[in-house]
C-alpha cells in the first residue's frame, strides 16, 4: 500500500474522446498488475476509480464487473449527496488505495477544472483523430497547461491518441497536432470493438480473451502504465494540497460501489 495514492486525472473538454474507456482500462490494468517483455514487473494495485461524468459511464462499467476480477472502488462523485453528509465524506477514498483514477465530466471547465487539477499528480487528455476534436484538443490542452494551478506546480501530461485508424488521412492529422504541441504523445489506441465489449462486460482489454486486436491494444496499455510509473509526482504533493482529497475511508464498500473478487 503506498503511504499516499498516485492520482491520475483523465480529462477533456470534450465528450466522446474516450475518458471513460482510457479511466476503466487503466483502473483494469493496474489493478491486475503486469509484467513487460523487458522483465520489469507491475505488481497488483487497489484502484479508486472516481467518476464525475454525471452519465455514470464508469459507474456502470463497475456494475458489470465480475466479481472474479480484481476489485475496482468506484466513488459515484456525480451523484448528490445526503442532507446530511459532506461531499468529503460520502466520496472518501479507502485508506488502502495506492492510485485514484479520476474520469473527468465532458464540459470540464473554469472552477471544475481547477478543483481536479488541484486533485491530481498526472494528467492524461485523449484526443479522438477527427478535424473537430483535434481542434477542441488543442484549445483545452492551452488551457490546462496555462490554468495557474497547472502553472504553480506543473504535473506530467500526456496525450493519448484515441480511435486511431492507421494510415487514414485523419491519423495523420493528428500525428502531426501531437508533434507541434509541446507534450507527449502516451499511447496511441485504435478504433476497435474491443473496447465497447469491455464496457458492456465491466472489464479492460487486458482481461478480454486474447486475440490479435486485444494483445496489440494490450502492448500500448503496458508502455502507458510504464509511462505513468516513471513520471516524478513531487511538484503537486508538496504545493498543491494532497489534502484537499475526499478523505480515506475505514472501509472499502461505503458509500461508493466497490467491485470486489
Ligand atoms: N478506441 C476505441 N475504439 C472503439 N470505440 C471506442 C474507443 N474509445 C472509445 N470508444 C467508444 O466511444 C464511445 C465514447 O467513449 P467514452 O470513453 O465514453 O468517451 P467520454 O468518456 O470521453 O465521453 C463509447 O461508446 C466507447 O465505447
Ligand atoms: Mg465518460
Amino acid at each position: 500500500m503506498a503511504d499516499v495514492p498516485r492520482r491520475i486525472l483523465v480529462v477533456n473538454g470534450k465528450g466522446g474522446c474516450g475518458k471513460t474507456t482510457v479511466a476503466t482500462n487503466l483502473a483494469a490494468m493496474l489493478a491486475r498488475g503486469f509484467r513487460s517483455p523487458d522483465g520489469r514487473h507491475s505488481g497488483p494495485r487497489q484502484v479508486s476509480l472516481i467518476d464525475h461524468d454525471p452519465q455514470a459511464s464508469s459507474s456502470y462499467w463497475a456494475s458489470q464487473r465480475s466479481s472474479e476480477l480484481p476489485p475496482i472502488h468506484v466513488i459515484p462523485a456525480h451523484q448528490r449527496t445526503g442532507m446530511y453528509q459532506t461531499q468529503a465524506f460520502a466520496f472518501r477514498i479507502p485508506f488502502d488505495t495506492d492510485d485514484v483514477i479520476i474520469d473527468a465530466h465532458s464540459n470540464t471547465r473554469d472552477r471544475d477544472l481547477e478543483s481536479l487539477l488541484k486533485q491530481s499528480d498526472i494528467v492524461l487528455v485523449p484526443i479522438l483523430a477527427s478535424p473537430i476534436d483535434i481542434r477542441a484538443g488543442g484549445s483545452f490542452i492551452t488551457e490546462l497547461l496555462t490554468h495557474r494551478i497547472f502553472r504553480a506546480a506543473p504535473r506530467p501530461v500526456g496525450v493519448i491518441a484515441n480511435r486511431v485508424q492507421p494510415n487514414s488521412e485523419t491519423a495523420l492529422k493528428l500525428q502531426h497536432f501531437l508533434q507541434c504541441l509541446d507534450v507527449p504523445n502516451v499511447a496511441t489506441f485504435r478504433d476497435t470493438g474491443a473496447y465497447h465489449e469491455g464496457m458492456e462486460r465491466g472489464c479492460g482489454i487486458c482481461e478480454l480473451p486474447p486475440s490479435r486486436t486485444t494483445r496489440r491494444e494490450y502492448a500500448e496499455w503496458r508502455a502507458l502504465v510504464r509511462w505513468i510509473d516513471d513520471q516524478p509526482l513531487g511538484n503537486t504533493r508538496s504545493s498543491s494540497g494532497i489534502r484537499s482529497m475526499p478523505l480515506a475511508a475505514n472501509r472499502r464498500n461505503e458509500p461508493g460501489t466497490s467491485i470486489r473478487a
